[in-house]
């Protein structure tokens, strides 16, 4: 079994994604479960082709399938969702033996996910990417389709944060 696998059936994966889910049923704004981190994988792997990053796959998806679990932390605490994806990450990645410098690089990354940047500097920087942290928190923002959101009156995202029609690439 695959270290993507191993994630996807470890019941502590599981019972924190079941939490998470229950915490946002009646969410009307963007959700955080397993089709929002599967786009993010999907379009950090595009954009890493596009930036010729040697980054692996797999930990692209693990990145990605790690980066908002901490959002139970943050509903019951307060505390960074960030924060406390990365040390669930680690500490089932740890529990799984996956290689400590990768377990290092894909914490790092989560931990500088949730830095959003306006949607037109973005955009226009989307051929300067060199890091996982940038590769995820690119995908990040560019897996929400705010053009298409019927909460966009009362997101909290600044207004030039926002994906827009005319910042969505093409080839994503
Ligand atoms: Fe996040
Ligand atoms: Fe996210």
């Amino acid at each position: 079994m695959d270290i993507i696998d191993e994630v996807l059936q470890h019941p502590y994966y599981l019972r924190q994604l079941q939490v998470l889910q229950t915490y946002e049923q009646d969410r009307c704004f963007c959700r955080h479960d397993m089709a929002h981190f599967q786009e993010v994988a999907r379009i950090a792997k595009v954009i890493a082709g596009q930036n010729s990053l040697s980054i692996p796959q797999e930990m692209i998806t693990l990145a990605a399938l790690f980066h908002d679990m901490g959002r139970v932390q943050e509903y019951e605490q307060t505390i960074s969702h960030a924060e406390a994806s990365a040390a669930f990450a680690r500490e089932i990645l740890f529990a799984l033996d996956y290689p400590s410098t990768r377990i290092e690089e894909i914490c790092q990354a989560i931990l500088a996910h949730s830095r959003r940047q306006d949607a037109e500097v973005r955009y226009a920087r989307a051929f300067q990417i060199r890091t996982l942290g940038e590769l995820i928190s690119y995908a990040d923002q560019f897996s929400r389709k705010c053009y298409m959101c019927s909460a966009a009156s009362d997101c909290k995202w600044p207004k030039e944060q926002r994906i827009l029609q005319n910042y969505y690439p093409d080839d994503l």
